[in-house]
């Protein structure tokens, strides 16, 4: 996973994100791994569903462009190095690419899927989970809140790519791909660790302008979000929507 302002502690990831890798099963299925296969895993994070792939038999290169999740990858003993999705430095090496909850995070969609063509043998397959049009609305929508009553900075609430399904299609498409399915897939996801961990760890750009005050910002996020995304008994869930899709090329 990479983003220009985010950065990311793998212990902090592990406590209040961990679940995206254990709610994966669905991709996982769509990639349908096999032995011997070659397969790049793009945004592999701590490389703890990279290392479930290579328990199919498979041989599995993760990439991320954060140095401490590629650390942690390698302690699991995998062969993880530190890259730009926007700039993958393979040709033609991979029978798969797989993406689980990375891609929103790389915001020149264009440039990922050139690399992932570019990475690709001929007839090779891409299966790709992340977040897609309605991923965590309301949280957007309480960040705008927040920004309208603080004097924040609104633009810094959604740094994330969270395309439609035609219209991702249309640009992998565009670039010489078949899409063999595509879809949008709500799955509104409990946080063990609550919103507030859930809000630190993943929107620090935007809860970072309020310096001393950020504290005070979540509180009111906490206040908007409450209805929405609170139960009967305090737990909080993200109103995840996902963006799941298989495509193969000639
Ligand atoms: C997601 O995995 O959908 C996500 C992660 C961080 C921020 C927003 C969405």
């Amino acid at each position: 996973m990479s983003h220009s302002q985010q950065t990311w502690e793998a212990d902090d990831y592990a406590q209040n994100a961990r679940f995206v890798a254990d709610l994966a099963g669905d991709v996982f299925a769509w990639l349908d791994p096999k032995p011997g296969e070659r397969i790049l895993d793009l945004g592999c994070g701590d490389g703890h569903l990279t290392h479930k792939i290579t328990k199919t038999g498979a041989e599995v290169v993760g990439v991320d462009g954060s140095e401490n999740m590629i650390e942690a990858s390698r302690k699991l003993g995998l062969d993880a190095h530190v890259m730009d999705g926007h700039a993958l430095e393979f040709e033609e090496e991979f029978d798969a690419v797989f993406s689980n909850a990375a891609l929103h995070w790389m915001l020149e969609p264009e440039e990922v899927i050139k690399g992932v063509k570019r990475a690709l043998k001929p007839g090779g397959r891409f299966a790709a989970e992340f977040g897609g049009s309605g991923n965590v609305a309301a949280v957007v929508t309480a960040m705008h809140g927040v920004a309208a009553k603080r004097g924040g900075n609104p633009a810094l609430a959604s740094q994330w790519f969270f395309p439609s399904p035609p219209e991702y299609q249309q640009m992998l498409e565009e670039h010489g791909f078949e899409v063999v399915r595509i879809g949008l897939y709500p799955r509104p996801t409990p946080l063990p660790t609550g919103m507030r961990a859930w809000i630190k760890t993943m929107c620090t750009p935007f809860f970072a302008q309020f310096g001393d005050d950020m504290e005070k910002a979540i509180d009111d996020a906490l206040e908007l979000l409450s209805p929405a995304l609170q139960d009967w008994q305090g737990d909080w869930h993200a109103d995840y929507v996902r963006l799941r899709v298989e495509a193969r090329l000639p």
